[in-house]
This record gives C-alpha cells, structure tokens and sequence, in this order.
C-alpha cells in the first residue's frame, strides 16, 4: 500500500491521501473485511451511524440558518457552553477559519467547556448579557460541566434583564424531549434547536450542535455540509479494495494497532490546533474498549502541531519505541505571502531564506520532518486540502468520523457509546449528593482512601 494515493469530495473539499513510511503488511482477507464494514457502516446510516445522512439533510439545515438569522442584531458576541462533542466540533470549525470580516453575522463565538473555576471566572468577566448570547450545549442535558456553568450565567441574565431577556438571550441545543435542558428550556421558553438523538455526542458537528455557533461566527454552513457531503458520497464509489482515503486510512489503522499504541494527527498549521482536538476526543472516545472476547483496543490520539512540536515530539516519534503511527495534515492555502528580506548583511546563514517566502521554509521544514520519519521506518500519512476553508473542514469532519466509525467495526468495538465514562461520573454525583446516590459517594471516597494510604 506504500505510496498508495487517492482523493474523496469535491473542488476545495478534495482530501488528498498518501501512504508513507513502513506499514505492517496487509492481513490475509484484510480487503474483504473492509469491505464489510463499509457495507455494515453505510447499512447503518439509517441508526447508529446517521451522522452520514446530516450532510444531505436540507431541512436541519434551513432550521439552524432560520435560528441564526433569527437572533436579536444586538448580540454581538456569543457564549458557547458546552463540552466534548458539544463544543470540540464548533470550536475547530471557527479556529481552522479566517473570521469574515465585520458583517451582521459575523459575530464573536466563545466557548466554555471546563468547569476550571479560573475559566469560569474569566467568562464571566467577559460576558455582558446586553450584547452576548449564551447558547448552551448538551445532548443528554446532564452534564454536570455545562449545567453548573448554565446556573451562573442564567443567574447573570435574570439578574440584569429578568425573565425577557432569559428568554431572549438563551439558545438551548439539546435532545428534543429528554432531559434536564430541555425542561428548562421549556420553563423560561427561550429558542431551541433539537439534537437528533441517534447522532452521538462526538459525531454531532454537523448538527445543530456545530452548525448554529459556526452560522452565528458568519461562516458558511451550507459549504461546510456540502464539502462533507462529497467526501460521505465518495464512499459508495470506494473502489475493492477501497481506496478512499477515510476506508483505506482505516485499514490501515486497524493494521497497525497491535504494534502502534499511538496515533498522532500532526497538523501543520496553528489554525488546525482545536480540530487536533476534536480528532483525538473522537479516535480515543469512540476505539479506547474492551471487546467482546476480552481484549482492550484502542489507540491514544496526540494532536501535534508542525512546525511547533519538531521541537518537541519529533524526537520521541525519530528514536523513542517504534510505537507510533502518524498522519500529517496540511492545507494549501490560504496562507498570506511574506517574502523574507535578505538579512545576509547580519549573517552569513541568513542569506538560506533571503527572498523566499515564509511558506516556502514552512514547507521545507515539514517535508525535511516527513523525509526523516520516512527514513526511520514510520508509519506515516499525508493527508491534503487544497485550501483551509468551509468545504475542507467539512471534508475533514466526514473523513475522520467515517474512519473512526469503521475502525471500531474492524477493531471490534460499538464505536457509538462510551460505558467506561459514566462510572466516573456515577460517582462525582454521588460526592455532590444527588439523592439515590449515596452509596456511589462513600465507595468513591473509601476507593480514595485506601489508595492514598501508606504501605
Ligand atoms: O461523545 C460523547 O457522547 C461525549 O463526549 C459528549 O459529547 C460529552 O460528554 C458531552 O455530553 P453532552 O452533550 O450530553 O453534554
């Protein structure tokens, strides 16, 4: 498969796909059974896997567009709270983009997900209920994050404008029945906008949970859906054995996850920072179980950023265990053209940059990176866009969910749920003391103690 390239989507939403490095060799029977779990993935895109349908739903669409245009032009600025698939997912979409420029609808979107006391603080400092909307995320309308954030800032609201500027100033997304959220929602009557609730947490971008805060950030949505569109629609042309880049990155994957215990997304450019860490909630949360027959998969994601952590992660992936495997992430553009001046006169080394554009040393520095990985026998990939804009990220969130989703059927696992977060949570309650979870308070403290006690 070395060297094997292949493209999905559409015009600046086209994923270009190389294989690099030393991949462990292809498993006998390793293409049919990609083949039947792209079959077993597009079966499902009307149940557990209906992430595949948001990109051609028109009707979720014009909902979240009619909700943006519907809010009040004096909220300037917007409070996102929210955290994991509720936030990740916008957060990337709006730091990967340039801002549009001072239009009605382009406003400032800012995202609470920690309940870091300190971050909390801040926002509240920054929140100003007469020009920011708060717009508050949570699928199952539970979370404890989000819901404590919700009661400060609700409180904020209410103080400064009583029960009309709650309902003003209040955009709820959560499950359109279930839930804590919802009932709030329904008791101060602000705007809301649905999950579906078959689209699990971190495969919600492309819902309203990502959809509304990119709108109210002046991006365009319809692009962003289309670009996922092209990449989702590639996937019923995806050639036997697949070449598409998300199924055969997969394989790939799956190939490699008994040697490479770590995976890192490598992408080279600041901007692609928050997408690094919307891909590693996704690839940890959705493959981090334990199998049927007993045996624990998955793989740890790291987001990496070029040309950053060559100063920092390059020289564990060159010489620490041969553990890891890597995709590298680069967009053509847009990038502004700076031409370095030929400071020659200070230094002789100077003079390597003199007149080339900073791009240019960008890029050198990245393909010297990916020589040097190649050399040393690294798994790597390459994955491309031709510019870093709606349609590309749109791209970049089908790619990775549809890669995700079917290297949990390879590997073996539900890559939907995620049962190994709630005993955690279970017992977070039960130390706040939510009725009927007393029990879960004492274990979580004695399990505490005993491991702190001396030997
Ligand atoms: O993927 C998931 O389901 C989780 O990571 C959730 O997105 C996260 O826990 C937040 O959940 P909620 O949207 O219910 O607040």
């Amino acid at each position: 498969m070395r060297g094997q390239a292949a493209t999905a989507g559409e015009g600046s939403g086209t994923l270009s796909f190389r294989v690099l490095g030393s991949w462990p060799d292809a498993p006998d029977g390793e293409a049919a059974r990609t083949r039947a779990a792209l079959e077993r993935l597009l079966a499902d895109a009307g149940g557990p896997a209906s992430f595949l349908r948001l990109p051609s739903d028109r009707a979720a669409e014009e909902a979240v567009l009619a909700a943006a245009a519907a809010v009040p032009a004096r909220f300037r600025r917007v409070l996102v709270l929210g955290i994991g698939g509720s936030a990740l997912g916008a957060r990337a979409a709006i730091e990967a983009l340039p801002a549009p420029g001072p239009t009605r609808a382009a406003r400032d979107v800012r995202f609470l997900a920690n309940l870091d006391p300190a971050s909390v603080a801040d926002a509240l400092e920054w929140f100003h209920p007469d020009d920011t909307l708060l717009v508050v995320i949570t699928k199952s309308g539970a979370t404890v994050e989000t819901l404590t954030q919700f009661a400060l800032f609700a409180e904020r609201i209410r103080t400064a404008g009583g029960a009309a500027a709650l309902r003003e100033g209040v955009v709820a997304i959560t499950d359109p029945e279930r839930g804590a959220l919802r009932r709030i929602a329904g008791s101060i009557g602000c705007r809301t906008l649905d999950v579906p609730p078959e689209v699990g947490g971190r495969f919600s971008v492309l819902t309203a949970v990502g959809l509304f805060p990119v709108a109210l950030a002046g991006l365009d949505v319809a692009r962003m859906l289309r670009g996922a569109d092209g990449v989702i629609r590639a996937l019923r042309d995806a050639g036997d054995p697949p070449t598409h880049p998300a199924v055969a990155s997969a394989a790939l994957h799956h190939r490699a996850w008994e040697r490479s215990a770590v995976r890192v997304l490598w992408a080279y450019g600041d901007r692609l920072a928050a997408l690094g860490d919307w891909f590693c909630q996704l690839w940890a949360e959705s493959l981090g179980k334990v199998r049927a027959d007993g045996v624990a998969v998955g793989q740890a994601p790291i987001r990496a950023i070029g040309s950053t952590d060559q100063h920092s992660l390059l020289q564990l992936a060159m010489q620490g265990p041969a553990n890891l495997c890597l995709t590298f992430l680069t967009a053509g553009g847009p990038w502004p053209s700076l031409r370095v001046p030929d400071a020659g006169a200070l230094d002789p080394e100077m003079r390597e940059f003199a007149g080339r554009d900073v791009g240019e040393v960008f890029e050198a520095l990245r393909m010297g990176t990916m020589a040097a990985l190649v050399r040393a026998g690294r798994p790597l990939l390459h994955l491309h866009v031709p510019r870093l804009d709606e349609a590309a990220v749109g791209a970049l969130f089908a790619h990775f969910e549809v890669e995700t989703a079917l290297a949990g059927f390879l590997l073996g696992v539900h890559p939907f749920d995620q049962p190994g977060v709630e005993e955690g949570k279970r017992f977070a309650h039960g130390l706040l003391g939510r009725e009927g979870h007393e029990r879960d308070g004492r274990e979580a403290r004695a399990l505490l103690e005993s491991e702190g006690r001396a030997e």
